[in-house]
């Protein structure tokens, strides 16, 4: 059978290959920041004939900038990047392949995850939300994380050793990190908690994502802290992510006013994308539109989901 560039061959089986994520993509912004958490990050990866990388976990609250660490390690390095996203339902053999029914009648494909494909292929892996994943699907990394470098498939019959290059990193949200088996925390090292960016690393971000678009952005960002402060009693606390949805949400808010089309008849979507720049924020922005935004995603009452039984 001729094989194509997403097949490989593991002992005698022929496998498919995960896809790599590629975040070189215009809905990132410069990025700000975070160079002790780089070098930490680069320095743990580093290898030698007699040494292994070692294998770091990024520990912090959602939205603070955990993938955008990984993604830019990625780029910087080079490496191809692989992303298992960890959940409560993954099992052992999910983390290393899958089965699916093949295009021809009677036969079965073999899907590597992505941590077996990075692993394969010399890349990063990257699970996200490790905490999330129950300790008997995690038993099966003990084997990758340790000397052995290798992780056993059942379904495949086969070992799968890792590649020199393999590098391998974890992310978990801070309240999940108490629900990892130790068998698996002693072996991630070292744990790196990402906090809060300062406040001026936040302007800048938010500075960057408006870039060359609105001249009165440094008004509204000091709005923006007037808010947050009377909001949450300090500065600077805020994780990237809700600041920039609230910029973003904002942004829209101000381009929807000026779309007449959509203000009549209320489903021009279309029409709206074309008002909307390329890349950055919509310049129109103004402080009614900010409170909305801010009002809207931090001090209005959260809605209280009846629960069914
Ligand atoms: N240092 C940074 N510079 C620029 N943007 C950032 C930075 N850190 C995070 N972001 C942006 O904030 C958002 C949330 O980051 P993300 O990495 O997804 O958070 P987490 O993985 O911790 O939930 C993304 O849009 C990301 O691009
Ligand atoms: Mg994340």
């Amino acid at each position: 059978m001729e094989t194509t560039i997403r097949q490989a061959t593991i002992g005698n089986v022929t496998v498919y290959k995960s896809e790599p994520f590629d975040p070189v993509n215009s809905y990132f912004s410069s990025f700000i920041g975070r160079r002790n958490e780089l070098r930490l990050i680069t320095a743990s990866w580093i290898s030698g004939a007699h040494k292994m990388p070692l294998n770091p976990i990024l520990i912090g609250v959602p939205g603070i900038g955990k993938n955008r660490l990984v993604y830019e390690i990625a780029k910087k390095t080079s490496h191809k990047l692989f992303i298992f996203q960890g959940h409560e339902d993954v099992t052992a053999e999910e983390l290393c392949v899958s089965v699916r029914f093949g295009k021809t009648s009677n036969t079965m494909d073999y899907i590597l995850s992505p941590l077996a494909t990075a692993m394969i292929e010399g890349g990063i892996c990257l699970l996200d939300e490790i905490g999330k994943c129950r300790p008997k699907a995690l038993a099966l990394l003990v084997s990758v994380l340790d000397e052995r470098r290798y992780i056993d498939s059942n379904l495949l019959g086969e070992r799968i050793h890792a590649h020199p290059g393999f590098r391998f990193i974890a992310a978990t949200n801070t309240t999940d990190i108490n629900l990892l088996p130790e068998f698996i925390l002693s072996r991630m090292r070292p744990q790196i908690n990402v906090g809060y960016p300062s406040k001026d690393e936040i302007d800048d971000i938010l500075r960057r994502e408006c870039d060359g678009l609105n001249s009165e952005v440094d008004d509204l960002i000091d709005l923006f802290w007037v808010m947050w402060r009377e909001h949450t009693g300090q500065l600077g606390s805020i994780a990237p992510r809700d600041a920039l949805y609230l910029f973003g949400l904002a942004s829209r808010l101000s381009a929807i006013g000026e779309t007449s089309e959509y203000a009549e008849h209320g489903n021009a979507i279309s029409g709206i994308a074309d008002t909307f720049p390329d890349k950055g924020l919509h310049t129109g922005i103004s402080r009614v539109h900010l409170e909305m935004a801010f009002h809207k995603l931090f001090t209005e009452p959260k809605l209280e989901i009846p629960i069914r039984i």
